[in-house]
């Protein structure tokens, strides 16, 4: 291998975006702030222990504005530039059009374009020999998601000395569903080409276990491993967690109680806050819990002056014809619901379609008596482990779909399937109507799990399993 290809990072992360955002400061000049993402506070721990560590992401902004490589918190920073029509052929297409609603049991039908394939098998060589030019020899490489499925196998064909782990954020789908894929052996013998592949659940890591064989890709080699090319593969769940002590902490703060007060006031004191936190996506079922809600104020089976609820739904993926599409579902459905059974000056539903701060999150889980998690499909679902983790009184409730990973962990939530409306009302109105001493005893539980499975144990055990 010349030695002008290798390079000094002794761990590098490789993701879509880097770990940060541009904010302009108090003089207007805009300057690099690490993003409120758990990925980079999970790995900073662990990050302390090797010598040189590179990030390899896309800073979210056009070719002409992405800087050179530079030093942010002790993390090389490597921008990998996209243009616009690779940024629309690689993440908005493929990667969101095709991947992502596939691996969420096509909640939305995945478009299947050869252009778009293209486009992020492009990319997905960029980021692999910008891997490869950062990686000390016998560095650990540490690949991240469904944009990047391709880039261990290159990156294994650039550098065959390095340790190469792959964790895949979302939902691993089933056999059926994997296999309408046109490309679906191209995108499993990128996945091979790392020794170690982490998913969110065992079914996941079960049904990349399953597909591999099936495709005759690769043979069994005990239950959690595989061997392509004479090579061992691991195939684990690893379950993501938060920075629990963090919530945990941040929830102590006066300004952040405050807030919380102030909050319950604004909205006339209701005895019961209900809370949504969402990015606006078609898989996290925004709109079944406004239906269930709807239904119930209808039937006065819940009533206009005892409850509130407050909806966040992030601003995402809006050049997706899908995402443009469930906004204005949703907002439609808002919009029914206050013009039914709102007051002046009192709306039943706040909605609010913008990204908030850490304060006024917390401030909001700290302000909910009922936190509805619905997601027809998700891989975790880390917003339900943040509302456990900031309820420090053990009170307040977690509603939670079956479907996300999280309930694997947080069995003591009210449990619903989203896709049966009656059974989601009934579990709002459980929820609603929950003797203290219940709510205690499930959030006790959950908060034990929660702290047990924090972010920082997650990233330490994957490196490990990694490094051996
Ligand atoms: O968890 C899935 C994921 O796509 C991550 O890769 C990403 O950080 C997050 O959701 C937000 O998505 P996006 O980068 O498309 O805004």
């Amino acid at each position: 291998m010349p030695a002008s290809r290798v390079g000094q990072a002794n761990l590098v992360v490789v993701a879509n975006r880097l770990p940060i955002m541009r904010v302009d400061d108090e003089t207007g000049n805009s300057k690099w702030v690490t993003s409120p993402g758990g990925l980079v506070a999970a790995l900073m721990p662990a990050m302390a222990d090797f010598d040189g560590v590179a990030w390899l992401g896309w800073t979210g902004e056009q070719t002409e504005y992405t800087p050179d490589a530079f030093d942010h918190e002790g993390i090389r920073l490597i921008p990998v530039p996209l243009t616009d029509d690779e940024r629309e052929l690689h993440y908005d297409g493929m990667s969101n059009g095709t991947l992502w609603p596939l691996y969420h049991g096509k909640i939305e039908p995945p478009e299947f374009h050869r252009h778009w394939f293209e486009g992020y098998r492009r990319v997905n060589r960029r980021f692999a020999e910008a891997a490869a030019a950062a990686a000390a020899p016998g560095a650990l490489v540490w690949v991240h998601d469904y944009q990047l499925q391709l880039v261990p196998g290159m990156l294994r064909a650039l550098r065959p000395d390095l340790r190469i782990g792959y964790f895949l954020h979302i939902p691993f789908p089933s056999l059926e569903l994997y296999c309408q894929l046109p490309w679906r052996n191209e995108l499993t013998l990128g996945m091979l080409g790392a020794d170690l592949l982490g998913f969110q659940a065992p079914s996941d890591a079960a049904n990349f276990h399953q597909l591999a064989r099936a495709l005759g890709l690769a043979t069994r080699f005990g239950p959690s491993a595989l061997e392509f090319q004479d090579r061992p593969v691991q195939v684990r769940a690893f379950p993501i967690g938060i920075d629990y002590h963090r919530y945990e902490q941040a929830a102590t703060d006066h300004d952040i109680l405050d807030r919380a007060r102030s909050l319950r006031a604004q909205l006339g004191q209701p005895q019961i806050v209900m809370l949504g936190v969402d990015r606006l996506d078609y898989t996290k079922g925004i709109d079944v819990r406004l239906r269930a809600f709807k239904e119930l104020l209808a039937e006065d089976r819940l009533h206009p002056s005892q409850v509130s609820m407050i909806q966040i739904a992030e601003p995402s993926r809006d050049k997706v014809e899908a995402y443009v599409s469930l906004r204005e579902r949703v907002e439609r459905l808002v919009g029914e619901i206050n013009g039914d059974f709102g007051r002046v000056g009192y709306p039943v539903v706040h909605y609010i379609h913008r990204t908030q701060s850490f304060q006024e999150l917390l401030a909001m889980y700290r302000a909910a008596d009922v936190m509805l998690v619905t997601p027809f499909r998700d891989g975790m679902n880390l917003v339900a482990k943040e509302y456990v983790a900031s309820r420090l009184e053990e009170s307040g409730v977690l509603v939670l779909s079956e479907f996300a990973g999280a309930a694997h962990q947080l069995k003591e939530a009210l449990l619903v399937n989203p896709f049966d409306i009656d059974g989601v009302k009934s579990a709002i109105v459980a929820a609603a109507t929950m003797s203290p001493e219940e709510a205690r005893r499930r959030m006790r539980s959950m908060r034990r799990s929660v702290a047990r499975h924090d972010a920082v144990g997650w990233a330490a055990s994957f490196l490990e399993a990694l490094r051996s």
